[in-house]
C-alpha cells in the first residue's frame, strides 16, 4: 500500500517524480505529494487530497528544476486522507522529509516523547515521527544514511522509507524493515531511482536492486551503497529485470483492467511455453530447483493467500489432490499465522501473490519459516519479497498488473498451479503418463478456448445492461467451480460496489435461500462435469423461488435452456481447467457492470492494489 517514488540525476526531478506517481497510483490514491530540492536546494513540498490529478494541477508551471525529489502516493492508515496527512512529512525545522509505507506502531508513545520537549506535530500520521527522529540523529552529527540506521530500530512494526535532507542536496537514504511492501533501487544513465515497486521504474531502467529486510540503501546523483543494519557495507549484485515497458500502459483499452482481460489468452500461453511438451507428455519446472528427495518426502501442503489469490490457492489445492495424491488445505494468510498451525519439515506451503508484498502472505511464509517447512511462492513479481523467502518460485509470467482488481494474474497462478501439481504428481508416480498427457494436451488448449471465452464479450456487455441495477447477487458453483463462485463475487463487489456473494452450491438451502427472490440474481457456474446435475438441480430450487438465473454452461449443452434467465456457453476443456475459461465471464460481467454504474473502474474506492498493512 502506498506507493513511494525518489529520483536523483542530471534531468529536472519534478516531472519523473510525478510521472512515476502516476505509475504507482494503483497501490493508493487517497492523496499524494512530493518533495524537490529547489535551485537553493531548499525543500519545494506540494501536496493534495484525491488522485494524482489534484497534485498534478496544483504544480502545474510551479515545479522548480529540481535534481533530486520524492514522491508519494497514500492509501490511508492513521488520519484521514488530508492535505497535511499526505506524505511528505518533514520534521519541524522542515530540513528533512519522508515518505512512508508501513505503519509506526508505537508512534504515539514516540510522539509524546517530541512533544514534551516541546515538538509540534502538524498531522494526524504516524509517519511524521519519523522525520523528528532523523532530524534528532542529524542535529547530533550523524550524516542521513546513518540517522536512518539509528532510527529504525526506534520504529516498531513494519516499515518502507525513503528521506531527503537539505543538509545533503541529492541524496536519497531508503529503507526496508520488515515486510512493508519492497524498495527497489533502479541505475540509470547518470541518474538513480527509488521506488516501491518496479512499475515506476520500468520507463527508465531494468537494472534493479531489491532491498531485502534489515537494509538501508544511501542513493546519490554518482553511486549507491547499502548498508546493514549494523551498518556494515553490503555488495548486492544489479539484476536485469525481464518485464516489458509496454504492459505498463493501457494501449487501445478504455482502461487497465479490460486491457489484462483481454492480456490473458497470453498469459495462459507464457504460462505453458517451455514447462508443457507433448509425444512423449512432459513437464518442465527448471525454477523448481528443489532436491528431488525434499519433494518425495512432502507428506502435506498448505496453500495460503488473499483475496483473488487464495481463490487460486483454493483451485490449488483441488490439482495437489487429483495429481499429486498428498492432503492439501487451503488457508487465508491473514488467518493462518494466528490459529497456531501444525507445521513440520515434511509439511510444503505454497504462497500464491501477485504482489509477493501481500504482509498477511509474508507472515504466513515466516510462520511456515520458522516451522522449516518447504516452501514454493507462486508469484508475478521478480524480486519481491515472497520470492526471496521461498525455496522456490514458480512465476505467474503476467506481466505488470495495473489494474487494482486481479485478472490475469489469476488465470497466470491456476496455469502455475496446475503445473506444480503435474510436476509433483509425476516426481512421485501418482499421475499414470495417459493422466499426465492428457493434462498437457488440455494445458496447451487454454490460450485458445480463452481466448474463445473472450468472444462472448458482446453478449456480456449486453447482459450487463441488464442486470447493472440490481443491488445484490449471488454467485454459486461445486468443486473447482466453488472457488470461481468466491472470485465472481469479489470481482462484483470490488469494482462495482455491488453486494454479492459466493457459495458452493450445497451450502445454498442451508440458509443463503431464504435471499432468493426476483431482486437478487444468481450467477450459477454449471459447467459439463460430474456435479452437473447437482448444479442443475439447485438452480431448479433457484428459479422455483422467482430468482433470476445466469448460467454459465459448456458449448453444446442445452440442459439449461428455457430454464435460467441468460446462458452463457463456455468453450469445452478439461474438467480440471474449466476454472481457467469460467472466471472469463465472471470478470467481464464485472467490468462492464462497474462501467455501467460509473464506478472507477481500475482504482475503486478503499483498496490498494498491495496490501501491506495488516
Ligand atoms: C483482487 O482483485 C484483489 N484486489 C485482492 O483481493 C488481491 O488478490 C489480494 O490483495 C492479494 O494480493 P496478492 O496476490 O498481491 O498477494
Amino acid at each position: 500500500m502506498c506507493g513511494i517514488i525518489g529520483y536523483t540525476g542530471r534531468r529536472p526531478a519534478g516531472p519523473i517524480v510525478i510521472e512515476g506517481l502516476r505509475r504507482l497510483e494503483y497501490r493508493g490514491y487517497d492523496s499524494a505529494g512530493i518533495a524537490l530540492f529547489d535551485s537553493d536546494h531548499e525543500l519545494y513540498v506540494a501536496k493534495a487530497t484525491g488522485k494524482l490529478d489534484n497534485l498534478d494541477a496544483r504544480v502545474e508551471g510551479q515545479l522548480p528544476p529540481a535534481v533530486a525529489g520524492i514522491g508519494h502516493t497514500r492509501w490511508a492508515t492513521h488520519g484521514a486522507p488530508t492535505d497535511g496527512n499526505a506524505h511528505p512529512h518533514l520534521d519541524p525545522t522542515g530540513r528533512v522529509a519522508v515518505v512512508h509505507n508501513g505503519i509506526v506502531e508505537n508512534f504515539e508513545a514516540l510522539r509524546r516523547r517530541f512533544e514534551a520537549q516541546g515538538d509540534r506535530f502538524i498531522s494526524d500520521t504516524d509517519t511524521e515521527v519519523i522525520a523528528h527522529l532523523l532530524a534528532e540523529r542529524l542535529a547530533l552529527g550523524d550524516d542521513l544514511a546513518e540517522a536512518m540506521r539509528v532510527t529504525i530500530p526506534l520504529l516498531e512494526g513494519a516499515q518502507a522509507i525513503v528521506a531527503v535532507s537539505v543538509d545533503d542536496p541529492g541524496r536519497l537514504v531508503a529503507a526496508r524493515v520488515g515486510n512493508a511492501g519492497g524498495i527497489v533501487v533502479g541505475y540509470g544513465d547518470g541518474e538513480h531511482f527509488v521506488a516501491s515497486d518496479l512499475a515506476a521504474l520500468l520507463p527508465h531502467t531494468r537494472r534493479v536492486v531489491f532491498l531485502d529486510p534489515g537494509q538501508i540503501a544511501d542513493v546519490r546523483l554518482d553511486g549507491v551503497s547499502y548498508l546493514d543494519a549494523a551498518g556494515h557495507a553490503l555488495e548486492k549484485p544489479i539484476e536485469l529485470q525481464p518485464f516489458d515497458p509496454v504492459a505498463a500502459v493501457k494501449g487501445r483499452y478504455k482502461h487497465f483492467m479490460l486491457k489484462e482481460i483481454h492480456e490473458q489468452p497470453d498469459v495462459a500461453l507464457d504460462g505453458v511455453r517451455g514447462r508443457y511438451s507433448t509425444d512423449p507428455a512432459r513437464i518442465e519446472l527448471p525454477e523448481l530447483a528443489i532436491d528431488r528427495t525434499r519433494l518425495e518426502r512432502i507428506q502435506r501442503v498448505v496453500l495460503v493467500g488473499m483475496g483473488t489469490s487464495m481463490h487460486s490457492a483454493t483451485v490449488g489445492r483441488h490439482y495437489i489432490e487429483r495429481f499429486a495424491r498428498i492432503p492439501a488445505e487451503v488457508d487465508n494468510a491473514a488467518e493462518f499465522r494466528y490459529r497456531e498451525p501444525v507445521l513440520d519439515d515434511r509439511t510444503l506451503v505454497i504462497s500464491v501473490a501477485q504482489s509477493g508484498e501481500t504482509v498477511d502472505t509474508l507472515w504466513a511464509m515466516e510462520e511456515a519459516r520458522r516451522a522449516g517447512c518447504l516452501q514454493v511462492a507462486i508469484c508475478n513479481t521478480p524480486g519481491s519479497q515472497a520470492t526471496r523467502v521461498a525455496d522456490a518460485t514458480v512465476f505467474m509470467r503476467a506481466g505488470p498488473e495495473i489494474a487494482v482488481a486481479s485478472t490475469k494474474t489469476m488465470v497466470g497462478s491456476m496455469v502455475a498451479l496446475h503445473a506444480l501439481a503435474l510436476h509433483l504428481g509425476h516426481l512421485r508416480g501418482t499421475l499414470t503418463p495417459d493422466q499426465l498427457s492428457e493434462q498437457v494436451t488440455g494445458a496447451l488448449h487454454i490460450p485458445s478456448a480463452i481466448g474463445d471465452a473472450l468472444l462472448l464479450e458482446e453478449a456480456i456487455e449486453e447482459l450487463a445492461g441488464r442486470y447493472a441495477e440490481y443491488e445484490d447477487f449471488l454467485f454459486l458453483g461445486r468443486g473447482l467451480a466453488y472457488p470461481m463462485a468466491l472470485e465472481g463475487a469479489l470481482k462484483l463487489k470490488e469494482v462495482s460496489y455491488i453486494h454479492a456473494e459466493g457459495y458452493a452450491a450445497g451450502e445454498m438451502k442451508h440458509g443463503p435461500i431464504a435471499l432468493i427472490d426476483e431482486h437478487m440474481p444468481v450467477v450459477a457456474v454449471a459447467l459439463d462435469d460430474d456435479l452437473h446435475d447437482k448444479m442443475r438441480s439447485n438452480i431448479e430450487q433457484v428459479k422455483a423461488r422467482r430468482g433470476r438465473v445466469i448460467a454459465l454452461v459448456t458449448e453444446g449443452d442445452t440442459s439449461l435452456d428455457g430454464v435460467a434467465d441468460d446462458v452463457l456457453a463456455l468453450p469445452r476443456v478439461l474438467p480440471a481447467l474449466q476454472p481457467l475459461v469460467a472466471v472469463i465471464p465472471m470478470q467481464l460481467l464485472s467490468y462492464y457492470i462497474a462501467v455501467r454504474r460509473g464506478a472507477d473502474v481500475d482504482q475503486p474506492r478503499n483498496l490498494a492494489k498491495t496490501v501491506t498493512v495488516e
